[in-house]
This record gives structure tokens, C-alpha cells and sequence, in this order.
């Protein structure tokens, strides 16, 4: 026999038992590398063939390339057994528990300033014995506008202060301007007595550091038989004691809003530079007046009443309307309404 063929027959009868050796891929690879590779083993004899007489040479070749098919053969076989052997060690392990809590301590969130506000504002009206009423965002034209008393030709109704939408069909629609619709829709539905709130999304085409297109509100709404301004002032002056404390003056100012007659705009005495006296300093926040205005409000229109289908004889009532994000710029010392909807966590975290 050549020392080729002995060669030959030695790596034959020892590769099975070194590629079974091999645990891992890794390994496997290694020692089929050692013999197919570039300096492998069998390469190494595929060299040695150029000295062969010529006669020997093709039996020799022929030799050499079906052991290296029986190598590769059995390369493969391992490599899939390996394969195999790993998947049945992971599905006979103890199955992996998803419930199991994380490491990884994540930050955890909390409610955004809106929110909190609103929370407040609620839990404050609740308190007084308010429901809580809900409302649409795309409101009818009539329930914005029309049934409060805007005539169709307002300057609030321009295309300057609303989102219209596609129309489908029923009447107008668009993004409700305030939360005053709701007013509407109660009076639209049910008989008097009311006493609710109805806090709300609302849309206006504005965009500046104290007006987002998106801003929220809260009305309260109370029709009774002999509800006057009195009960108003005091639904008031409770609210501001509830929300900025003891001793926190109202004071209201004569103003328009085509729903209520007569109207106001209701300054709290500033809390920013309350001096322990009570007494105010005066400061950038309430502009050096000691006052902030914070809403508006009014008794409700006899002509209001009268096309939502009540008896202004019979029936008296007030409305008033906040924004939630100047309650919340006050309170929190935020100078643009825009960062409360940018979610940048680095404003957010401060709350
Ligand atoms: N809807 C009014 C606004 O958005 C506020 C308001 C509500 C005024 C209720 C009076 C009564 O400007």
C-alpha cells in the first residue's frame, strides 16, 4: 500500500469518532476545518498526489474526493445531531417564566399636570354635590354656536377661531370650541333641576405660549327654579377656597359671552405674592394687580333656555367655564401652554 493510501485510510477510519468527540459548533467546525481546510489534512494529501506516476493518479484522485464527500457527509450529520440535541435540551429545560418580574428597575410614570388639574377641579365640583357629565368633540354648529345665542355671522364662528369638519350629513360639524355645548345637549335632553360639570378636550385655530389649537376646559352648569347670581358668587368663592386655599378673594368683572346676560370674568386673588397678612404684593404672574383671571361665567340667557326648549319664566340658571391648562400654568409657574403636550420628559418629570 502507498503511504497516500495509508494515509487515506487512517483519516477514514478516525474521523467519525473526532467529529462525535466535537460538543459544541464551534468544535465541530474546528476539526472539519483541520481536515478540509486550507492546511487541513486531507489537502495536505491532495498535495502529495502530484508525485504520483500518472497511472496511480486518477485511482488516487477518485479516492480522495469520496472521502471527502464522506467527510463532509459526516460533517453535516453532526452538525444537524448537535442542532438537534440543543433544541431538545431547551424544550426538556424548565420552561422560561414571562411573569417573572424584570431586573432592570424601569422609571415608573405618573399623570400628567392636565390630568392632575383636572382631577382637582372634579374632585373639588363633586364635593359640592355637581355630576360629572361627558360630551362629543365634533360637535353640530347649532350646539356650539346657534343654541347659545352666536348668531351665524359671529366673528367666533369664523373660520379665524374654528376647525370645521367634513360634513355628514346632519347639520355643520366641527371641533367644539369650549365646553359650553354641553350646555345644549343637557337642556336638548332632560328638564331642569341641573347641576353638573363637564370637562373636555376643546379646539381653536390659536397657537401661541398661552394658546394651543387643543386645550381643555370644565364648565358648570346649574338651572333650577330661583338660581341667581348669588349662588354663583358662592359656588365661586368656594371653588377658590377649595383650589388656592383660605382666604382667597373673588372678584368678578362685567364681561360678554352671547350665552349669558349679565356675564363675567372671574379674577382669584394671586397666590404667587400672597403676603401672610393676605394682603398682595403684586408680581410677573398677576401682572403686578394681585388678581388672576382664571374663568368665565354668567346667568344663562333667556334666550338660551328659550331654544333649548325651557320656560325662562319658570327657570333660572348659571354657567361657568375654566381652562384647565392656565389653572395649571398657575399653579405649576409653566410660562408655555405648548409644553404640556410635547411630552419631553424632562418637563414632565417636574411635576
Ligand atoms: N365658553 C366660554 C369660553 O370658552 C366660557 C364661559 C362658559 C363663559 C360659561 C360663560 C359661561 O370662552
Amino acid at each position: 500500500m502507498s503511504s497516500i493510501d495509508q494515509a487515506l485510510a487512517d483519516l477514514r477510519a478516525a474521523f467519525p469518532a473526532r467529529f462525535a468527540a466535537a460538543e459544541t459548533e464551534q468544535a465541530l467546525r474546528d476539526e472539519n476545518a483541520k481536515i478540509l481546510g486550507k492546511k487541513g489534512e486531507l489537502t495536505a494529501i491532495l498535495k502529495e498526489m502530484g508525485k504520483l506516476p500518472n497511472e496511480e493518479r486518477r485511482a488516487t484522485g477518485e479516492k480522495v474526493n469520496l472521502l471527502k464527500a464522506e467527510v463532509e457527509k459526516g460533517f453535516e450529520a453532526r452538525l444537524a445531531e448537535l442542532a438537534k440535541g440543543k433544541r431538545d435540551a431547551d424544550l426538556a429545560a424548565p420552561p422560561f417564566d414571562l411573569t417573572l418580574p424584570g431586573r432592570l428597575a424601569l422609571p415608573r410614570g405618573h399623570k400628567h399636570p392636565i390630568s392632575r388639574v383636572r382631577e382637582d377641579v372634579v374632585a373639588i365640583f363633586r364635593q359640592m354635590g355637581f355630576a360629572v357629565h361627558d360630551g362629543p368633540e365634533i360637535e353640530l354648529e347649532t350646539n356650539n354656536f346657534e343654541r347659545l345665542g352666536f348668531p351665524p355671522d359671529h366673528p367666533a364662528t369664523d373660520m379665524q377661531d374654528s376647525f370645521w369638519t367634513e360634513d355628514f350629513g346632519g347639520g355643520r360639524t366641527l371641533l367644539r370650541t369650549h365646553t359650553s355645548n354641553i350646555q345644549a345637549r343637557a337642556m336638548m335632553g332632560q328638564k331642569p333641576p341641573f347641576a353638573f360639570i363637564a370637562p373636555g378636550a376643546v379646539f381653536r385655530r390659536d397657537d401661541d405660549v398661552t394658546h394651543s389649537p387643543m386645550f381643555h376646559q370644565l364648565e358648570a352648569f346649574v338651572v333650577d327654579r330661583g338660581v341667581s347670581m348669588a349662588h354663583l358668587r358662592g359656588v365661586l368663592s368656594e371653588f377658590a377656597v377649595r383650589l388656592y386655599g383660605p382666604d382667597t378673594p373673588v372678584r368678578l368683572r362685567p364681561s360678554y359671552f352671547p350665552f349669558v346676560e349679565p356675564g363675567a370674568e372671574v379674577d382669584i386673588g394671586c397666590a404667587f405674592c400672597k403676603r401672610p397678612d393676605g394682603t398682595r404684593a403684586g408680581c410677573n404672574v398677576c401682572k403686578h394687580t394681585g388678581w388672576i383671571e382664571i374663568l368665565g361665567c354668567g346667568m344663562i340667557h333667556p334666550v338660551v333656555f328659550e331654544q333649548c326648549g325651557i320656560d325662562p319664566e319658570e327657570f333660572t340658571g348659571f354657567a361657568l367655564g375654566m381652562g384647565l391648562e392656565r389653572v395649571a400654568m398657575l399653579r405649576y409657574d409653566v410660562d408655555d401652554i405648548r409644553l404640556f403636550t410635547e411630552n419631553d420628559p424632562r418637563f414632565l418629570e417636574q411635576f
